[in-house]
């Protein structure tokens, strides 16, 4: 089995491509059931892209947030994207949660090399990978006063890029009580981060 360590990236490889192929090895070395278990369905770098593009911003210093990051192809490809059309763009933190323990060593290869693009591009990076349950660690943005952004007061992200887990879990869930104010479903609820 290929281990995360020996991908190394191409010369002038875009990290979104290097997030894609190392996926791609991830992908082979684990079981369908443990992609089932994890919602675990990659987004392609074409639709990585089209989303990116979608993004305005006008600051020089961003805070991104990815939950449920897979190899981190999302966030990648929006910094690329951002990188790519402002070159007022000074600073970025990335925060990005997974909790699939199999894949960390992959999301970190990219991490890596996103790190080292950044460097190059002489920008100053900062980067965060939270194993944490996002939606447990985040369980008071279900309360009203909170949001992850929009609210200037309360405003901890300026971009959240994200292709969440789909999978049905119970009412008793952890995850489900936290998000009982947006629970439709007496029985069971698609999770969307
Ligand atoms: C649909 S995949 C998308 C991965 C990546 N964002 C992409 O677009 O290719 C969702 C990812 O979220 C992770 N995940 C599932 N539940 C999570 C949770 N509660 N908190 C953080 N990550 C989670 C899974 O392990 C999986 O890698």
């Amino acid at each position: 089995m290929t281990k995360a360590i020996d991908i190394k990236p191409l010369t002038n490889e875009l990290p979104s491509h290097f997030a894609d192929r190392v996926g791609q090895v991830y992908a082979k070395s684990v079981t369908t059931q443990h992609k089932k278990d994890n919602g675990q369905f990659f987004t392609p770098t074409e639709i990585a892209h089209f989303m990116s593009g979608l993004v305005r911003q006008t600051q020089d210093k961003l805070k991104i947030l990815d939950p449920g990051c897979g190899t981190a192809i999302l966030s990648s490809s929006l910094i690329e994207t951002l990188v790519k059309r402002s070159d007022t763009i000074k600073e970025i933190e990335l925060v990005v949660y997974e909790t699939d323990k199999d894949i960390l060593p992959f999301t970190q290869a990219t991490l890596d090399y996103l790190s080292k693009w950044l460097k190059k591009n002489k920008i100053k990076f900062n980067t965060t990978l939270d194993t944490n349950d996002f939606v447990l660690e985040n369980k008071e943005c279900f309360e009203q006063s909170a949001t992850l952004f929009f609210e200037p007061k309360n405003a901890i992200y300026d971009i959240v890029i994200a292709n969440p887990p789909y999978f049905k879990i119970s009412k008793e869930d952890k995850r489900a009580t936290v998000a009982k104010s947006i629970v439709w479903d007496n029985q069971t609820f698609t999770q969307s981060l």
